[in-house]
């Protein structure tokens, strides 16, 4: 089970780099706007922290010829880069193009299960059904989220399914329950899904007794 920051904000990265549990990171355009400075600069900067994960970047362009280089020229960026497309029926042969020439691929905005089942069969590396947006809008996103997943299991494409758009703790305990292979988390949703009171509780009851035998040395 793969978990990815879904941020481009350098300094949380940096900080969670060091705990040893992040695979890697997934930006947008929006993450990289809210970042701010040279979006080059900011994705090479993340490829460099994570050097052993994956880092996901979007095109910006919309006419699929434009894509297409695109998706070339950020790969070129740094050995680490997953490129993002788009799950439009316009991009299909540039996606199968970009296949073809071995760019990791991680398709985005996935919502149905038959989206994803054509990325599949035009063999991306990642579908990212984004889970979030259609809780937003009172559609069971989970639901969708869990027959994607079973898609790939029956049929034992190789593609990887990437639980996106996740906006609580509980989708994203979920996502795990349901087996997927990967999933991308607001820093502040993965950082609240690390908190336990009772742990917090259980640390300073250990430490009230320990200080209760009055022992200066141990070991
Ligand atoms: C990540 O790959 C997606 O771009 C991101 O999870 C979208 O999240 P949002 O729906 O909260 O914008």
């Amino acid at each position: 089970m793969k978990i990815f920051l879904d941020t481009a904000d350098v300094q949380k990265i940096k900080d969670w780099a060091k705990m040893g549990v992040i695979n890697g990171v997934t930006t947008n355009p929006s993450h990289l706007a809210r970042a701010g400075g040279d979006p080059t600069k900011v994705v090479k900067e993340i490829c460099s922290i994570l050097k052993g994960g994956e880092i996901s970047v979007e095109v910006t362009k919309d006419e699929p010829k434009d894509v297409y280089k695109q998706a070339q020229e950020i790969a070129d960026l740094a050995p680490n880069i997953l490129v993002k497309v788009p799950c439009h029926k316009k991009y299909y042969a540039i996606i199968k193009q970009l296949v073809a020439e071995k760019i990791k691929l991680n398709i985005t905005l996935v919502f149905t299960p038959l989206q994803a089942l054509m990325m599949a069969k035009l063999g991306v590396d990642y579908v990212s059904p984004f889970v979030g947006r259609w809780n937003d809008i009172d559609v069971d996103g989970i639901a969708m989220l869990e027959e994607i997943n079973h898609i790939m299991e029956i049929y034992g494409f190789k593609t990887q399914v990437l639980a996106a758009s996740i906006r609580t703790v509980r989708d994203f305990h979920d996502s795990v329950m349901i087996g997927c292979d990967a999933v991308t988390l607001p820093v502040s949703v993965f950082e609240k899904s690390l908190e336990s009171p009772l742990t917090d509780k259980g640390i300073a009851k250990f430490n009230a007794d320990w200080k209760k035998l009055g022992i200066t040395k141990f070991p």
